[in-house]
């Protein structure tokens, strides 16, 4: 049943024209609760708040999939003033991008020109820029294009994929390059042909790869809500002595917020993904496939507007 809820949400989310409905009726179901706002000014004062609480973010502009040059320059453009902002704000912040956001499906001479203006902008403020791991389709070209800046920008990181069979794989050939890395269980529909179906492979594979990227003397962000995972994690790196700035603990906005506080209360970095803009749509439902228990709120603000 599980599974059937998933991949119905999964399914959901790909639908262009829901998503366009959704854009049209605005963000006020979702806003404060899962994205901090339609544009980044109005996100900012909720990434203070979360700063004066201890709490790091990594914000990221919801939008993926773009097939359009226009769009994928005005994204970049975007994404350039967020960095100028996060500097001029002092803001304790990362951002996040999606490669298919900045030309990836369109044309590689595009993506690679608009991630370069993005990391320029970035290296001066001193941001950290992670590209956020799509579905397996994008994940070589993305992993290539990951391997290809870091060797001109210290400010770039990516996201490895838990699911993927590959992935062991893909951690040991980066680990020379001693990247900052965000594990993640992987949030897409894939085929058992490239992924594992069952969710108790993933999770230990999961594991496997922060003992791994722990070992490797990587800085690893931990990026999952499971308290097993956590625990995990907390219990291997005393093991290890691995130090906690080694480390770190990430999790999406409106997510187990007290946890959250928790971590950070007990001396762990914590660093909240805070997504922002108009299309929330996607997003939203790879939240509901994961836990159809976030849905309650959706209905209530539904019943308000
Ligand atoms: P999982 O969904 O496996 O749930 C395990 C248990 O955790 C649940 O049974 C429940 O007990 C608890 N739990 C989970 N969610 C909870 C909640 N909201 N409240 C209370 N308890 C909860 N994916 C991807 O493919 N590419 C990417 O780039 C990213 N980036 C990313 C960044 C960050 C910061 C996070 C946290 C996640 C991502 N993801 C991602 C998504 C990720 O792949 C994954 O789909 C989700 O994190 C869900 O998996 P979890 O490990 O959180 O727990």
């Amino acid at each position: 049943m599980e599974a059937v809820t998933r991949n119905f949400f999964l399914l959901l989310s790909k639908s262009n024209w829901l998503n366009e409905m959704a854009r049209k009726r605005g963000g006020s179901i979702v806003t404060g609760k899962i994205i901090a706002g339609t544009d980044f000014p109005s996100s900012v004062q909720i990434i203070k708040d979360l700063n004066s609480k201890g709490l790091a973010t990594t914000v990221d502009h919801l939008g993926e999939f773009v097939n359009s040059k226009e769009t994928a320059i005005e994204r970049t453009k975007e994404a350039i003033e967020t960095i100028e902002t996060i500097g001029r704000e002092k803001l304790d912040s990362h951002m996040s991008v999606k490669m298919t956001s900045l030309g990836l499906d369109i044309d590689q001479d595009l993506v690679i020109s608009n991630m370069t203006s993005i990391l320029d902008t970035a290296e001066k403020h001193g941001v950290m820029v992670t590209i956020d791991m799509e579905d397996e389709p994008r994940c070589e070209k993305t992993l290539e294009l990951f391997k290809q800046f870091k060797e001109s920008y210290s400010c770039v990181s990516t996201v490895l994929q838990a699911y993927l069979y590959r992935t062991e794989n893909d951690l040991q050939k980066l680990s020379s390059l001693k990247p900052f890395l965000r594990l993640v269980k992987g949030a897409y529909k894939e085929p058992a042909a490239v992924a594992y179906p069952d969710k108790k492979d993933v999770d230990a594979n999961y594991k496997k790869l922060i003992e791994q990227s722990l070992k490797y003397g990587l800085y690893t962000a931990v990026a999952t809500h499971d308290d097993n995972m956590i625990n995990y994690t907390k219990e291997l790196a005393a093991k290890l002595q691995i130090p906690k700035d080694q480390f770190e603990f990430q999790m999406l906005y409106g997510m187990r917020t007290k946890t959250q506080l928790d971590l950070v209360e007990q001396g762990y970095k914590m660093r909240v993904y805070v997504p922002y803009g108009r299309d929330w749509y996607g997003y939203f439902m790879r939240r509901l496939a994961e836990r159809p228990a976030n849905i309650s709120f959706a209905f209530k603000g539904l019943v308000k507007n």
